[in-house]
């Protein structure tokens, strides 16, 4: 029987974390949210992994400064760099995004081929690929870096009518479709937004959501553990972000299509 009142913290370096946030929150109404979205130093996918390594760090204290109990970094790009890091260095389970969605693909890929993709940093540290490799010897692993689509998911361009979409997921996705993958593991947690267009490009190909499966884990380890939330809770989200609040708002309402249901505040992250 769950206890522990204290919040679950996740963070992100912008809105892409908020998908696996939508599902967090509807598999656990009973747990306290506190999200971080690092807007102003996003993107996070075209820097070095010492930098990206640095940022997790400063997010990480933050979210530890509500004395969360568990955190989530719902960012493929912070994972590949940091995640043994913050589970070594702090004293609460950390949880990355990375390994739910290999679980899942290899789970679900029939033929083996199995496309990966990612911002050029994830992809750079190949950990989905090697991951793969264990999971399944014989699998075929088709990685590619798309380091146009988190800019334009931030800017609210995810239509699969709008022409630069188009151009963007058939100069990324053609590749995938001439190797006849099967599964495609959008392997940056700004991805699902584009999903209807990666489907258009690549039709009938099963598409894994790697901050949906972190969620889904989290949600399952809690069950029957003393981490859980008393079952009487009524959780509560709060929202940070380092740049502008109304800006995260906007984006936000286009990406969880119903509202943050809590208040978003700026912080500045540089001094944690
Ligand atoms: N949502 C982050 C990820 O999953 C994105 C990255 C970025 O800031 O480039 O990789």
């Amino acid at each position: 029987m769950g206890k522990d009142t204290r919040a679950i913290g996740v963070f992100d370096s912008g809105i892409g974390g908020l998908t696996a946030m939508r599902e967090l929150t509807a598999l656990l109404p009973n747990e306290h949210i506190i999200y971080f979205g690092d807007t102003g130093r996003v993107p996070y996918g075209t820097r070095s992994r010492e930098t990206i390594i640095h940022y997790s760090r400063q997010n990480a204290h933050f979210l530890k400064s509500f004395d969360v109990k568990l955190l989530l970094i719902a960012c493929n790009t912070a994972s590949y760099a940091a995640l043994s890091i913050l589970q070594d260095e702090l004293d609460i389970p950390v949880y990355g995004v990375i390994e739910d969605a290999s679980l899942r693909a290899a789970e679900l890929s029939r033929s083996h081929r199995i496309g990966v993709i990612a911002t050029p940093a994830t992809i750079s540290g190949h950990s989905y690929r090697d991951r793969l490799h264990q999971l399944l010897p014989d699998v075929e692993v088709f990685e590619q870096a798309c380091p146009l689509f988190v800019p334009i998911v931030e800017q609210g361009r995810f239509s699969p009518e709008d022409p630069l979409v188009q151009i963007l997921t058939e100069e990324y996705l053609a590749p995938m479709r001439e190797a006849k993958v099967d599964t495609i593991i959008l392997g940056c947690t700004h991805y699902p937004l584009l999903t209807d267009a990666i489907a258009a490009c690549v039709p009938g190909a099963a598409l894994v959501n790697s901050g949906a499966e972190a969620a889904r884990a989290i949600a399952a380890a809690l069950q029957n553990s003393d981490l859980a939330a008393p079952v009487d809770q009524v959780g509560t989200r709060r929202y940070f972000v380092s740049d502008s609040t109304a800006q995260f708002e906007q984006n936000a309402a286009m990406y969880l299509r119903y509202p943050l249901g809590g208040s978003v505040e700026r912080i500045e992250i540089e001094s944690y």
